[in-house]
C-alpha cells in the first residue's frame, strides 16, 4: 500500500541523518527528557534546535513545544494576557489551534475573510491607531493549497500598527531556499513579527515552535502555561528534527523532487479530467462533492489500487452545499496526496471529496 496522504512531505521521517541521529541521541541520554523545559527537561539538544530555528527564521530566539497546535493555543492565549487590550485580527481559515488560543485569551478579536485584504483594512480601520493589534493568518492554507499575501498583510500590519503572527505549519521545509517557509521564499521573514511552525511535517518529527525577537520569546517562555507545565520533548525528537532542519538548510534535492511530484500529479490528474482545485502550492485537493460518492472513492483506492488517500470531512473542513466555489466545503477534498510517504490525517466520517498531500 502506498500512503498518498501524508505530511511527512519531504519524507524526512525516513531520512537516514534523521533517523541516526535519533538513534545518537537515545544512546547518549536515553529515552525520556526527564521533566519539563524548566525542571531537568531541557538537553542541549533543546537549546541547539531552538538556536538552529531561530537562524532558519532570521529571528532572534526560538520557543519550543510539544506541537504547533501548542505553540500557537499557548502563544495566543498568552499574548493577549499579557497584553490588555489587544485586539486580534483572524483569518477566517485559521487553523483550530489559533482559533483555540484567541478564544482561550479571551480578549477582543475580528474575523476576517479568507486573505481578503479589503476586509482586513475594513476592521483594522475601525480600532484606534494606539491600540494594540495583531494579525493572525496562514501561509499555506492546507485545505484547499492556497498562498496567503504576506507581503500585502505585512503592509497593513505597518500601516495600521498591528503584530503579525504566521503560521507556516505546511510551508516549513518546503518553500523557501533554506526551508524557512513562504515568509523565507519571498523575502518577508523580516517584515513578520512571530512565525509559528512544525517539526512534524516537512520536517518529519514532532513538535512545534515559535520564533520571534528575544524579549517575545522570553515573555512567552515565563507565561505560557502550554510551555511551562508541560514534559518537554524526548530528546531524541530534538536531535531528530535539529538534523532534519540542518540538512534542508542546504539541500535542494528534496524540495526540487516534491516539487516535480506535484506538478506530475496535478498534471496527470487534470489530463484524466479529475476536478482538481487550482492552487500555488503543494496540496492536491480534489473535490469529488458527496461524502458517499468520496468514500466510495477512497474506498476503492485503497481496495484496488494499494492506494491510501483519506476523505477530509467536517469539522477539519466547514460543511457547506458546494464544494468548488468555496472549496472545503461540504465537499472535501480527496486527500492530500503524499505519493512517497506516510499518512497524517484521519478525519471521520464519509466526506464528499479527499485532499491530496503532495
Ligand atoms: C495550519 C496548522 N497549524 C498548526 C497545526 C498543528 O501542527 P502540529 O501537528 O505540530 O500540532 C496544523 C496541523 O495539521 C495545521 O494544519
Amino acid at each position: 500500500m502506498t500512503v498518498w496522504c501524508s505530511n511527512d512531505y519531504l519524507g524526512m521521517s525516513q531520512h537516514p541523518k534523521v533517523r541516526a541521529a535519533m538513534h545518537e541521541a537515545i544512546d547518549e541520554v536515553g529515552a525520556g527528557s526527564g521533566g519539563t523545559r524548566n525542571i531537568s527537561g531541557t538537553s542541549h539538544y533543546h537549546v541547539e534546535l531552538e538556536e538552529e530555528l531561530a537562524d532558519l527564521h532570521g529571528k532572534e530566539a526560538a520557543l519550543l513545544f510539544t506541537s504547533a497546535y501548542i505553540a500557537n493555543e499557548s502563544t495566543l492565549s498568552t499574548l493577549t494576557r499579557l497584553m490588555p487590550g489587544l485586539v486580534i485580527f483572524s483569518d477566517a481559515k485559521n487553523h483550530a489551534s489559533m482559533i483555540e488560543g484567541i478564544r482561550h485569551g479571551g480578549g477582543p478579536k475580528h474575523i476576517f475573510r479568507n486573505n481578503d485584504l479589503d476586509h482586513l483594512e475594513e476592521l483594522l480601520k475601525k480600532v484606534p491607531l494606539d491600540t494594540p493589534k495583531l494579525i493572525a493568518f496562514e501561509s499555506v492554507y492546507s485545505m484547499d493549497g492556497n498562498i496567503s499575501s504576506i507581503g500585502s498583510i505585512c503592509e497593513l500590519a505597518e500601516k495600521y500598527n498591528a503584530l503579525t503572527y504566521l503560521d507556516e505549519v505546511h510551508a516549513v521545509g518546503l518553500y523557501g531556499p533554506r526551508g524557512g517557509g513562504i515568509a523565507e521564499l519571498e523575502g518577508a521573514m523580516d517584515r513578520v513579527d512571530i512565525i509559528n511552525g512544525t517539526l512534524a511535517k516537512g520536517f518529519g518529527v514532532m513538535g512545534g515552535y515559535i520564533a520571534a525577537s528575544k524579549a517575545c520569546c522570553d515573555a512567552i517562555r515565563s507565561y505560557a502555561p502550554g510551555f511551562i507545565f508541560t514534559t518537554s520533548l524526548a530528546p531524541a525528537i530534538a536531535a531528530g528534527a535539529l538534523a532534519s532542519i540542518r540538512h534542508l538548510k542546504v539541500s535542494e534535492l528534496e524540495r526540487a523532487r516534491h516539487r516535480e511530484r506535484v506538478r506530475t500529479l496535478k498534471g496527470l490528474m487534470k489530463q484524466a479530467g479529475l476536478p482538481v482545485m487550482e492552487n500555488p502550492s503543494h496540496i492536491v485537493p480534489v473535490m469529488v462533492g458527496d461524502p458517499v460518492h468520496c468514500k466510495a472513492v477512497t474506498d476503492t483506492l485503497l481496495t484496488h489500487y494499494g492506494i491510501y488517500v483519506q476523505p477530509i470531512n467536517y469539522p477539519t473542513v466547514p460543511r457547506a452545499p458546494s464544494a468548488c466555489a468555496s472549496p472545503p466545503r461540504r465537499s472535501t477534498p480527496i486527500s492530500r496526496w503524499q505519493p512517497s510517504s506516510p499518512p497524517s490525517k484521519s478525519c471521520g466520517p464519509p466526506a464528499p471529496s479527499a485532499r491530496a498531500n503532495m
